[in-house]
């Protein structure tokens, strides 16, 4: 199975993502997890990205695309691969066409996850996410069983620098700018599906599976 989830910021790609990881065991592929990781490690791709992604903007097509063609050359890949937050552009979108084709490889679905603005402003100002696994909590809808600590991994939850109200709101507007007009992009080859995000995740990831059914 090789799928997009596609979505603004705050629909639930990173949850939605994972659920679908957990049931099929298809590598969830986040280009935003990988570009944190960068940050984190402190690596000169780190540094670039960072500037980017703290006023919400995207980060270089060329950066991107060179962590996305080492991880769809890697073996786990190989079998499918979950999209979450790329393509981002047109650009990505054709490059990514070519570099699966080179690869023979086909996309199966893109997932539409329609949600409200309103949602999704609510959604970012409260989730937190774990240092060191990434993991995603929600401290009202998603809480972790101890304050401030992932379930997981015992790591500690932090707020996201770009997830302020002033940086959400131009990440939106960037979504709708560069990244939207992929999902007309993607209606012309027949492969999206819309679903509805502003449902509790367990509602939004059956409907998910009825479509992959
Ligand atoms: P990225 O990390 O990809 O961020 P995003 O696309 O803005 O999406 P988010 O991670 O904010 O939201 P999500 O839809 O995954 O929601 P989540 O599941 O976490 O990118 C960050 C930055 O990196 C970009 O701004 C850009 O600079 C750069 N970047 C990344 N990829 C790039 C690319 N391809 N090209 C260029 N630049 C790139 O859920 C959100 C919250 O809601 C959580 O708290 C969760 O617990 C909660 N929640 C989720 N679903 C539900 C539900 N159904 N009900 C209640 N709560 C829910």
């Amino acid at each position: 199975m090789r799928l997009i989830l596609i979505g603004p910021p705050g629909a639930g790609k990173g949850v939605q993502a994972n659920l679908l990881n957990k049931r099929f065991n298809i590598p969830h592929i986040s280009t935003g997890d990988m570009l944190r990781e960068e940050v984190k490690n402190k690596t000169e791709l780190g540094k670039t990205a960072k500037e980017f992604m703290d006023r919400g903007e995207l980060v270089p097509d060329d950066i991107i695309m060179m962590m996305i063609e080492k991880k769809l050359k890697e073996k786990d890949t190989k079998e499918g691969f979950i999209l979450d937050g790329f393509p981002r552009t047109i650009l990505q979108a054709e490059k990514l066409d070519w570099m699966l084709k080179n690869l023979t490889m086909m996309l199966d679905k893109v997932i539409n996850l329609e949600v409200s603005k309103k949602t999704v402003i609510r959604r970012l100002s409260t989730r937190r996410v774990c240092k060191n696994c990434q993991s995603i909590y929600n401290i009202i809808t998603m809480k972790p069983m101890k304050e401030n600590i992932c379930d997981k991994c015992s790591g500690i939850l932090y707020q996201r620098d770009d997830d302020k109200e002033e940086v959400i709101k131009d990440r939106l507007e960037v979504y709708k700018k560069q990244t939207a007009p992929l999902i007309e992009y993607y209606k012309r080859k027949n492969l999206v599906s819309d679903v509805n995000a502003n449902l509790e995740a367990e509602e939004t990831f059956s409907e998910i599976i009825k479509l992959l059914e």
